[in-house]
């Protein structure tokens, strides 16, 4: 009978040991809930033991997502099944958190640096998914720019630019909507290249008025419009016609 390689056996006991510690990996999302910004991942890369041997590790549920935000402030976007984040666990057990409202608790067990209470940063891909590689992006993407997209590979792709020599592009296919109670344009020119406008509302305008083309009043033209009943001498012209 063959001895067994006792430094094999520890050496595979350590790891095993080891493999309970978790630490940052990378995972993919398998089920998002956006609302509750929580996530089921399943961490990408296997436990490799001694002898050659690996095992797939098992998925994750209920993992808090971090955005950057705050109680009154954020920045939240979707995160679709199939994208990967960089998994990240708490020291110690988090459950009490995941429910809590912030305020300090005693944990439910002992565990630590557990998987089960990893936190999921999205934003790590593999370099071929990169969303920064203009290769992807239906706009014109300039990586020295500082830029939010949305819809990024889609014909609905979106974007806030501000581009590295100072200018600022809101590019959309779609419609771009201004609200508010009152909103104000300064600058010393301006251009509006819209092949047709419609203005509901009163229009007031202080300043001399320059027009190339024709205008209409209540659908007389202006160029070459009459007057009808018109009076000689010091009376007064009657009313326009066409
Ligand atoms: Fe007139």
């Amino acid at each position: 009978m063959q001895s067994p390689d006792f430094g094999l056996l520890i050496n595979n006991l350590i790891d095993r040991k080891a493999a309970e510690t978790a630490g940052p990996i990378p995972c993919v999302v398998v089920a998002v809930d956006l609302p509750k910004s929580r996530c089921d991942v399943r961490p990408l890369i296997s436990t490799l033991y001694q002898d050659g041997t690996f095992s797939e590790r098992p998925i994750v549920l209920g993992v808090p997502i971090v955005w950057p935000t705050t109680s009154r402030s954020a920045m939240t976007f979707p995160i679709s099944v199939g994208d990967t984040v960089m998994c990240i666990p708490a020291e110690a057990n988090m459950d009490q958190f995941k429910v809590g409202i912030g305020q300090p608790f005693p944990p439910d067990d002992h565990r630590r640096n557990s998987e089960q209470d990893y936190i999921a940063v999205p934003g790590l891909a593999p370099f071929p998914k990169s969303v920064n590689n203009p290769v992807i992006r239906n706009w014109d993407h300039n990586v020295n720019d500082f830029v939010i997209s949305h819809n990024i590979s889609t014909g609905d792709e979106v974007e806030i630019r501000l581009t590295q020599s100072g200018d600022i592009y809101i590019n959309s296919k779609h419609k771009v909507h201004l609200k508010a109670e009152h909103i104000e344009l300064e600058s010393d020119t301006m251009a509006v290249n819209v092949g047709q406008t419609t203005w509901n509302g009163n229009i007031s305008h202080t300043g001399n008025y320059t027009m190339t083309g024709q205008a209409r009043f209540n659908g007389v033209l202006f160029d070459t419009h009459k007057h009808v009943g018109v009076t000689p001498g010091n009376g007064i012209s009657g009313v326009v016609t066409a």
